[in-house]
């Protein structure tokens, strides 16, 4: 079955709070935007986006043990870092539970949390609309969002960046998931210009 918008609306509005829905919200204006532009799929962009952070707001307990249950667990990072499960939940939950069958939207919604080798152009829409919604206000939050609008890859590989040196400026944990991205999209940029390091 295919997400459609009004629902996934709906759903969101059901199970998040109204702070969560406002980011929701912005997540999806800004992909839909960032999809038209790019030439990718405005609408499978908002479903994704609003659908995002459906499981966010579950006790992190329980999201524990879904993922556990539904084998969803594949780092030791990702039982210590539980807060990195809710996009693959989010995802499961949607494809066992309301037979979602897209699977370009269901990876977009899995992967925005820490991205993943190989990211297709609508799962790297989605991690970069979640941290420049336009809501999202940090310093270099503006020059990222011109970085997306120039070049949907270079501008993802710099969100990528910008989240690893928050996490090291602040002493926290590095999924290994976000470092094989940062490397793979790094990789792909020197390739798209023709580096001798590619
Ligand atoms: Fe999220
Ligand atoms: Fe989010």
């Amino acid at each position: 079955m295919e997400l459609r918008a009004e629902e996934v609306l709906n759903l969101a509005a059901r199970v998040l709070s109204e702070e969560r829905f406002k980011h929701t919200l912005g997540v999806a204006d800004c992909a839909e935007e960032m999809a038209r532009h790019h030439g990718l799929d405005p609408l499978k962009a908002r479903c994704a986006g609003l659908a995002h952070d459906l499981a966010k707001e579950i006790p992190i307990k329980d999201q524990l043990s879904l993922a556990r249950r539904w084998d969803l667990l594949h780092y030791p990072e990702d039982e210590q870092y539980p807060a990195v499960l809710h996009g693959p939940l989010a995802a499961y939950w949607l494809e066992h539970y309301y037979k979602v069958d897209d699977s370009e939207v269901l990876a977009a919604i899995a992967s925005h949390t820490l991205g993943r080798p190989g990211m297709s152009p609508l799962e790297m829409l989605i991690y970069s609309a979640d941290l420049t919604e336009p809501r999202r206000d940090f310093p270099e939050v503006d020059i990222l969002r011109q970085s997306l609008y120039d070049d949907l890859g270079k501008g993802t590989l710099d969100c990528v960046e910008r989240t690893l040196r928050y996490l090291r400026q602040r002493n926290k944990p590095i999924h290994p998931l976000t470092q094989l991205t940062y490397e793979d999209l790094q990789r792909r940029q020197n390739v798209g210009t023709g580096s001798k390091n590619a």
